[in-house]
This record gives structure tokens, C-alpha cells and sequence, in this order.
């Protein structure tokens, strides 16, 4: 086999790598974590030709302070800056100056939130996605859609009556479960958009966020049942953990009992 043959036998080798992990899922070139590829010294390869990729939306910046953090001192800094904030637009420029949080650094946008600030329903995800990461919306992709049509069925839209947000305000790589301490990380921040926003009701879409604000595991015999999150500064606020949409988009059969559950909130909403 000559030089060239053996180039192609090897480009053959990898595509077909390529091709294998697309089919086992894994579509994302990242890790569990972050990492700044700078800081491990190695040189990069010298560029190849190649014909110029499309820009991307925009390139994480990473800046490799922000990661060092110890999480204590991040949760503690979180704290006191959401207790300085006064007001929605207070918080929401606040969280997006905020270091502290490792998934920032892997992030090409911080999702803060999207919607009525000040209405009666708060309605609160998990994580961003892909297409919540590149727009810097929350719930802006297929599960976004679906749950825009749920709660257009019991009259909500997040352009009028509700707002949306999640319990973390950056992608995690792969879109992977966000750890126990970036949840930590954040969660003042979310309780001081609960504090500012006062609503009546608390939608809680998955096990996720049930479990961050609640402590609740088990989403399949919790949902539908209204519970109290306690903030940080001891405010209770109801709270009704319903099936993340992603959810009820691999099982529709589920979206009957979401169905009962959204008139649960609906009569709720329409109590003084
Ligand atoms: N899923 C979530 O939990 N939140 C989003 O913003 C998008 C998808």
C-alpha cells in the first residue's frame, strides 16, 4: 500500500468511526465538563487544507478564571448578588455578569428566561438545549413548541401571562443532567426570580426542577400534586411538577395526565 492509499484507507477508518458514534448517540465533540484545551501546553496540529466551514452562531469564550471557582465560594457569591437584585431586569443582567458557574464557559448564550416578568405563572425546566444555547431563549426547540401548545390550551402564552425559565442558565455539554453543584450554583438566582415574580403557581416541567427546588424525586407519582418551594429567604410558593415535554414527545401516551394536570394549574390560576 503506498502513502496515498494508506491516507485514504485511514480517512475510510474514520468516517466509519464517525458514522458509529452518530448512531450510538453521540453527536456533540465535547466532554462531561469544560476544558480548556489552551491551558494543556500541547501544540496544535498544523491547519490542514479544507474548504471553510460555516461561521457558527457565535464561539464559547472561554476564560479559564471563571471554571477555577471553588463551588462554595461560587453558591456564596451567587447568594449575595441575587439578594442585591431588585427587580427582573436587575437579576437578569446579574446572572448574565456571573462567573461562577463552570457550564458558562462551554455556553454560547446564558438563558435567563423568556416571557411575561411579573406574572401570575412561572413555569420552570431543566437545562438549556442546543437551540436554547445558539437563540439564548429558554424552551425554544421542539419541546419548547410543545409546551407553548399546552399552555395555549389553558389560555397561557409567554408573550402575555407566563413566564418560563429553567434551574440552570447554561447548556451543559451533550445536553448532559446538570450536576448537583452547578444546580447549587444557581439556585439563588432562581429563588430570587420566584421572590420577584410572586406568582401564583409554579409549573415545574420535569423531574429535574422538581427535585432542585423540591427535593422530590420520582416524577411519575408527583406530578399533579401540589407542594410548597421554600426560597431562600423562607417565602412559600405553590408548586405543581407536571411531565417535562421532551417527555411526553417520546411518550405520548403520557399527555393525558399532563392534560389533567394543566386543568389542575388552570383552576388554581383562576382561584382569587
Ligand atoms: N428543556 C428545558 O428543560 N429547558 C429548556 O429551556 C429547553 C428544553
Amino acid at each position: 500500500m503506498d502513502s496515498s492509499e494508506q491516507n485514504l484507507a485511514e480517512e475510510d477508518a474514520a468516517i466509519a468511526l464517525l458514522r458509529w458514534y452518530a448512531d450510538m448517540g453521540v453527536d456533540e465533540a465535547v466532554a462531561a465538563s469544560p476544558a480548556d484545551l489552551r491551558s494543556w501546553g500541547a501544540k496544535p496540529p498544523p491547519p490542514r487544507q479544507r474548504a471553510a466551514a460555516p461561521a457558527a452562531a457565535s464561539t464559547p469564550v472561554f476564560k479559564p478564571s471563571e471554571a477555577a471557582l471553588p463551588a462554595d465560594e461560587a453558591v456564596t457569591a451567587a447568594q449575595k448578588i441575587a439578594a442585591g437584585c431588585d427587580s427582573f431586569e436587575a437579576l437578569e443582567a446579574a446572572v448574565k455578569e456571573f462567573d461562577g458557574c463552570p457550564l458558562k464557559a462551554g455556553a454560547h448564550n446564558t438563558v435567563f428566561a423568556d416571557g411575561a416578568p411579573g406574572a401570575d405563572l412561572l413555569v420552570i425546566g431543566e437545562a438549556p438545549g442546543r437551540d436554547e444555547d445558539r437563540l439564548g431563549k429558554p424552551f425554544v426547540g421542539r419541546a419548547g413548541q410543545l409546551l407553548d401548545r399546552m399552555l395555549a390550551a389553558i389560555g397561557r402564552d409567554r408573550a402575555q401571562n407566563t413566564l418560563i425559565s429553567n434551574v440552570i442558565y447554561w447548556r451543559p455539554p451533550g445536553n448532559r443532567t446538570p450536576s448537583q453543584t452547578e444546580t447549587a450554583i444557581c439556585r439563588p438566582f432562581v429563588d430570587r426570580l420566584i421572590e420577584l415574580t410572586a406568582p401564583k403557581a409554579v409549573l415545574l416541567a420535569g423531574g429535574a426542577p422538581m427535585q432542585a427546588l423540591l427535593g422530590v424525586t420520582g416524577i411519575m407519582r408527583a406530578r399533579g400534586v401540589w407542594r410548597e418551594i421554600e426560597t431562600a429567604s423562607g417565602a412559600r410558593y405553590p408548586a405543581l411538577p407536571i411531565f417535562h415535554p421532551a417527555f411526553l414527545l417520546r411518550q405520548p401516551a403520557n399527555k393525558r395526565l399532563a392534560w389533567a394536570d394543566l386543568l389542575t394549574l388552570q383552576k388554581r390560576l383562576m382561584e382569587d
